[in-house]
């Protein structure tokens, strides 16, 4: 106020009058300029207008579905480790896939391979693991205690880039069970489903694992006594595991992998029509998993991991999603 008394008020409401007029001269002449090029390229500008707005639309697209975290969060934490399932509790998911072998002191422990996976695990003393050795160190000749020294997690596993490291060891499904639902109560969050794989096959009995029989007796042991029966489904390759559990244990939910084949023959060969169906994604199309709800299963294929492959499932009515990455399956929830 000082600054405008001492040269004259006249002088600064001049000044501003002019800045006005200066600018809406300025506005006109932009006007005059354009305006011709703007009414020519108006048909564009709608289209490309309508095509970000569809475009925002198709990414806005969400689903209800079973999001299920496979290995945990295996593209971002390292695979089968309390880590990686708490990842997989954080990043909203519905269910908790996981892998179980047995050990030497029958010990259910959650793991993909009855050995150790030379590009993710060290040995006892930090060693690599060659391939040539990888099969004959068997967790189903090791003790627990043993197994435990083994570090799976400070090597990123190389089909993930964007997994974290920490040295971490394969864990007991018991303790898998006791840390996710400790963490569930001490968090507020949603229950989650566990969808356990027993990872078996016809040659590898007494080898790798024991018979389906006991295998299946330590894994129904563990489950009984930490969580109800409704929480839990039991999944495998090994259709003699389904077919045993359906016969001792049918409260169980059951679900048939398979890679890809035709459905009438798989489910004619387990005998009975479990309650899922898991193919791989890749050989999935829209027939079969109307076939497969038609015959009264929930359709849920594994391992989809892009965006973009995981829209047209949904679209086809899939039940679920199994998925490295959750946080990619967590954006298209409703
Ligand atoms: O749950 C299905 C999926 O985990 C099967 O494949 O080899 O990753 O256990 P895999
Ligand atoms: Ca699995």
């Amino acid at each position: 106020m000082y600054f405008i008394n001492l040269f004259g008020k006249s002088w600064f409401l001049n000044f501003i009058l002019y800045m006005k007029k200066l600018i809406f001269a300025s506005k006109q002449s932009l006007k005059l300029k354009f305006m011709p090029y703007f009414k020519s390229c108006l048909p564009v500008i709608i289209l490309v207008f309508f095509f970000a707005a569809n475009l925002n639309l198709a990414n806005a697209q969400t689903f209800n579905f079973d999001l299920q975290g496979h290995r945990g969060a295996r593209g971002l934490m390292p695979e089968n480790t309390i880590p990686s399932f708490l990842e997989a509790l954080k990043l909203d998911v519905n269910t908790l896939e996981l892998d179980v072998v047995i050990s030497k002191d029958k010990k259910v422990v959650v793991s993909h391979e009855p050995w150790f996976n030379p590009s993710i695990c060290l040995d006892a003393s930090g060693n690599q693991i060659t391939e040539e050795s990888e099969k004959k160190i068997r967790i189903y000749e090791m003790d627990y205690a043993e197994i435990l020294q083994f570090d799976c997690g400070s090597t990123q596993n190389p089909q993930f880039p964007k997994q974290q490291t920490q040295k971490v060891a394969k864990p007991l499904l018991e303790d898998v069970i006791s840390t996710v639902e400790a963490y569930i109560k001490n968090n507020n969050l949603p229950k989650v489903a566990y969808n356990i794989e027993i990872k078996s096959a016809p040659k590898g009995d007494d080898t790798f694992h024991p018979t389906i029989d006991v295998f299946s007796k330590l894994v129904h042991k563990v489950i009984k006594k930490q969580l109800p029966t409704e929480r839990v489904t039991i999944q495998s390759f090994d259709f003699r595991v389904l077919k045993y559990w359906n016969k001792h244990y049918p409260a169980f939910k059951l679900s048939a992998l398979v890679s890809g084949g035709d459905i009438k023959n798989q489910i004619d060969k387990l005998g009975f029509t479990p309650q899922i169906y898991s193919p791989s994604f890749k050989y999935l199309d829209q027939n079969t998993v109307k076939q497969a709800q038609t015959m009264g299963m929930k359709v849920i294929p594994w391992t989809v991991n892009q965006k973009e492959e995981m829209i047209p499932l949904l679209e086809w009515g899939v039940d679920g999603i199994i998925t490295d990455y959750p946080d990619i399956g967590m954006e298209l929830k409703k």
